[in-house]
């Protein structure tokens, strides 16, 4: 089982031509609510992917939550421990996305902010079930803390996904598994003001010095690169795409990881079928909506080979 812990936000997305600029005012040529939260996202990805997968996370009892519950159950996601405190918002993000398919994002965490160390405590049940725990940063920082350990205890695979960046501190990289951070995120990890900063030198060492098992870092439509403490680095370039919105692309690049790793195949080919389930996300509009099926992955790289 793929224990998922984290957000599950109601995205409202804005189309506009060009991403504003601080100080400046956009008109929007469209917008859209549709079901997102980096967390829900992954755990959506995983299950439409095949991937028995269990959701920690917290919601209320309005519209947006259930619409949101209704998306994860649609996918297949168990849900039924999903803490519900009544009489609050749901947790919503602010996006825009421009006409080249990049966005920017806002994050209300909301009941977010309810997924605490002692929720996680009353389902430590499930960390005995699990193969492999899938953690971001829109959920407090103790908690992502306290789940790691949790995972520590209970010999869990530890996926972490350092997004948003700006809540992680790197003692929580110690000893963790996988690490799966994109481009902007390796930088500030390695503290480089830009990733073409970074050195594969600092990276290799970065991975030493915290026992990661293997870095990931996602560089978008040039695909990713894996990093491991004691082999050179290697590259997974991805088939170019016309990206119409990129919003899960990285969510949905992580859950098929994982998906194909719980099924104990090999990384590179993990990581090629992540590489076009991403592919294939970001030529639709939306998150979760966007996440493709096993069976459009697997049509979609037969189709690649030729
Ligand atoms: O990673 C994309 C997600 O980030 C969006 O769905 C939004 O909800 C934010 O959490």
């Amino acid at each position: 089982m793929i224990l998922v812990i984290g957000s599950i936000n109601m995205d409202v997305s804005f189309r506009v031509d060009e991403l504003p600029q601080p100080g400046e005012t956009v008109l929007a040529t469209a917008m859209k609510k549709s079901p997102g939260g980096k967390g829900a996202n992954q755990a959506v990805a995983a299950s439409k992917l095949g991937g028995h997968v269990t959701m920690l996370g917290c919601l209320s009892d309005d519209e947006d939550s259930r619409s949101l519950l209704k998306s994860m159950k649609t996918a297949g996601v168990d849900i039924s421990h999903i803490r519900i405190v009544e009489g609050r918002s749901a947790p919503t993000a602010f996006i825009c996305v421009s006409a080249r398919g990049e966005n920017n994002i806002v994050v209300n965490p909301a009941t977010n902010n309810l997924v605490t160390p002692e929720y996680i405590h009353e389902y430590e049940g499930l960390f005995e079930k699990a193969t492999y725990c899938v953690l971001q940063m829109e959920i407090p920082y103790e908690t992502v803390k306290e789940a790691i350990a949790l995972c520590k205890k209970y010999g869990v695979k530890i996926v972490f996904n350092p997004s948003p960046i700006g809540g992680v501190s790197t003692e929580l990289l110690y000893h963790v598994q996988l690490v799966v951070p994109n481009e902007n995120e390796a930088a500030v990890l390695l503290g480089c003001k830009s990733y073409s900063e970074v050195t594969e030198n600092a990276l290799q060492k970065f991975v030493q010095a915290f026992d990661i098992g293997c870095m990931v870092i996602t560089l978008g439509g040039k695909g990713c690169i894996c990093v491991e403490p004691d082999r050179p680095i290697r590259r997974f370039p991805t088939i170019p795409r016309e990206a119409v919105d990129t919003t899960g692309a990285g969510d949905t690049f992580l859950g098929a990881l994982v998906t194909r790793l719980a099924e104990n195949v090999s990384l590179e080919q993990a990581i090629s079928f992540a590489n076009t389930a991403s592919g294939i996300e970001v030529m639709r509009k939306g998150a979760q909506n966007a996440m493709p099926t096993r069976k459009e992955v697997e049509d979609e790289y037969k189709k690649s080979l030729g």
